[in-house]
């Protein structure tokens, strides 16, 4: 059934995978992509689908409340996949409340908008709520977060995550809001914003900057392909059933240090440098406040109730994604250039 959907946040990293994907897989669907062009948003990350006859982008903030009222009245979407978001860990320490304005208040507009037009007629609606698993808190050595996993965010990001799921749960239960939500582990991939680790890292290798390791990097994260999600957030919009929660992981648990080093080494032979040359690269510096110490995803639901795996093996995505920045300068030096620069001197100039 043909379909127009709001992606939120489409012009971001996950969003832009998740637009392409829905843009070029389904012609008969009507996709908006709805997003204010933070620091993290970049149309440049959508120039080979911006021409297509299904694809429409609309410059908005979903704080704005009579914007996104009279958004929705005008375009009567049948779904909404919400992204957008602020995202960056250590920017929410820095200022907590531009993440309380976007993650929740924005994603409590957005739920009052489509309860607003839907009204009674929710038959074939949906309202998709992309989430983190930064929301179950922090692991010890052992276990993994499932879907039944007591919330327990540590920082102003996850925190802000947590009320925003349990928003859009409170709308289901309250108002019968058709929503199904996911909470994945931590992505990589294109067009991410080097603020992030892995593109953080893979630009200060090639500028021969220093490599900034929190504490002990011994932080331990667990690492999905970032297409690899855009193909279950796919899965689940069209699969998954309302009300339900899904997480999405790649059974693929790195040490930071470990993640590191590897990387080193792939971006040495990239760049036909001495082995060894890239590691020496690596700084210690003071750890981030209230550091979660690791995050691992069961995701056995998701495989069990609608099949969907990871596809790809980490030290292949890795060096795809390294191919990727090395052949998409120009992308990289644009995003870093002018407000980057104030950004990174104050992250890292005390540490
Ligand atoms: P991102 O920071 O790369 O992109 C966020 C996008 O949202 C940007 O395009 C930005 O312009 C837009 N945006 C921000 N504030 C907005 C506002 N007020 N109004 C409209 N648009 C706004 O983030 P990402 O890494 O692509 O994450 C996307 C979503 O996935 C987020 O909800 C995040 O919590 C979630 N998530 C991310 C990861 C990860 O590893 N990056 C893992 C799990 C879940
Ligand atoms: P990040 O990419 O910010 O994702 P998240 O905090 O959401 O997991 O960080 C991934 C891990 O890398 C995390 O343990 C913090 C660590 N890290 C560093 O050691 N140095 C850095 O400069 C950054 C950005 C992250």
């Amino acid at each position: 059934m043909a379909k127009k959907i709001i992606i939120t946040g489409g012009a971001g990293f996950i969003g832009s995978h998740v637009v392409r994907l829905f843009v070029n897989k389904y012609p008969d669907y009507e996709i908006i992509n709805l997003d204010k062009l933070t620091y993290a948003g970049n149309l440049a990350n959508l120039t080979d689908i911006e021409d297509k006859p299904n694809y429409r982008f609309i410059k908005g903030d979903i704080v704005d409340q009579d914007f996104i009222h009279q958004l929705f009245k005008d375009e009567n979407p049948d779904a909404v996949i919400h992204l957008a978001a602020e995202s960056h860990v250590d920017r929410s320490i820095e200022s907590p409340m531009d993440f309380i304005m976007t993650n929740i208040v924005g994603t409590v507009n957005l739920l009052n908008a489509a309860k607003a037009v839907w009204g009674d007629e929710l038959a074939d609606k949906r309202f998709y709520h992309v989430s983190t698993d930064e929301v179950y808190g922090s692991l010890g050595e052992t276990g993994l977060f499932t879907e039944e996993t007591p919330y327990d965010p540590r920082s102003p990001y996850s925190a802000s995550k947590a009320s925003s799921d349990h928003l859009v749960r409170a709308y289901y239960h309250t108002y019968n809001m058709p929503v199904v939500l996911s909470n994945c582990s931590n992505n990589y991939g294109s067009h991410q914003f080097p603020e992030k680790l892995i593109p953080l890292f893979i630009n200060n290798i090639k500028n021969n900057k220093p490599l900034p390791v929190y504490g002990k990097g011994d932080n331990v994260r667990d690492w999905l392909w970032v297409n690899d999600h855009a193909r279950a957030i796919d899965v689940i919009f069209h699969q998954g059933k309302t009300g339900e929660t899904y997480n999405i992981g790649g059974h693929n648990e790195w040490k930071n240090i470990d993640l590191i080093k590897l990387l080193c080494n792939i971006m040495d032979k990239k760049l036909n440098r001495e082995p060894g040359t890239s590691e020496k690269l690596i700084t210690y510096v003071k750890d981030r406040a209230g550091h979660d110490k690791r995050y691992a995803i069961d995701a056995t639901k998701l495989k069990n109730e609608l099949g969907w795996e990871p596809s790809l093996q980490f030290e292949e995505g890795l060096e795809k994604t390294v191919d990727w920045y090395l052949e998409n300068e120009e992308w990289l030096i644009n995003v870093t250039s002018g407000e980057y620069q104030n950004y990174y001197e104050k992250q890292y100039h005390q540490r």
